[in-house]
């Protein structure tokens, strides 16, 4: 199964693709946990990547692009993937088609995960209080969802057109997602 998680910041995309990754056995490839490693440990790329991700903008698409295709060349997404945070404008989603059906590995399903904006803020807030992740500050946030509605919205209706996106709704508890999700997946 190879799935492309979307939603907002705060969506739960790390939170379902964890407990989707144990169900369906395939890897979970966030590219914002691979540039969170990358600036912790210090690589060139992670020191270009840190200040534009404390800021709450995307980092360049020839970096994140780089960075997805050295993943992919690993052997477990041969068993499938659950890929969250890419693609996030419409040059990735044509470079994420490109690069899949170069490595014949075309992308079964699309969920995107419907949060409202209040339950974003609330969820990013307590985050902010319970793990301090550097981007969840109220300035980083408010440019993150500003960054989401004017760039990586539209991907959603590039999946529409592509008949592989099915919405989810994003709230409620974990659980119930996670059970919807799967009832989505058929
Ligand atoms: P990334 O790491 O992808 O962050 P994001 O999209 O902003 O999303 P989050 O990780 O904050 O939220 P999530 O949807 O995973 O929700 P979560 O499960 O954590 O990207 C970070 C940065 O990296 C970007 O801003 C950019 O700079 C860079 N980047 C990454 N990819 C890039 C790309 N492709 N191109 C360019 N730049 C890129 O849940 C959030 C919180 O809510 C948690 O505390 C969780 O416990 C809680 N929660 C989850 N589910 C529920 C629920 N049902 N009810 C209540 N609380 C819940
Ligand atoms: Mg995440």
């Amino acid at each position: 199964m190879r799935i492309v998680l979307l939603g907002a910041p705060g969506s739960g995309k790390g939170t379902q693709a964890t407990l989707l990754r144990n169900q369906l056995n395939v890897p979970h490839i966030s590219t914002g946990e691979l540039l969170r490693a990358a600036v912790a440990a210090g690589t060139p790329l992670g020191l270009q990547a840190r200040a534009v991700m404390e800021s709450g903008a995307l980092v360049s698409d020839e970096i994140v692009l780089g960075m997805l295709e050295e993943r992919f060349r690993q052997d477990d997404v041969q068993r499938g993937f659950i890929l969250d945070g890419y693609p996030r404008n419409l040059a990735q989603a044509r470079a994420l088609d490109a690069l899949l059906d170069r490595l014949n590995l075309p992308v079964d399903k699309t969920l995107q995960l419907d949060v409202s904006e209040e339950s974003l803020l609330a969820r990013l807030a307590g985050r902010a209080t319970a793990e301090g992740r550097a981007d969840d500050s109220p300035q980083a946030v408010a440019h993150r969802l500003h960054v989401y509605q004017e760039q990586t919205a539209p991907v959603i209706d590039y999946y529409q057109s592509h008949g592989t996106l099915v919405r989810v709704p994003g709230e409620g508890s974990v659980d119930e997602i996670l059970e919807r999700i799967i009832a989505a997946l058929g």
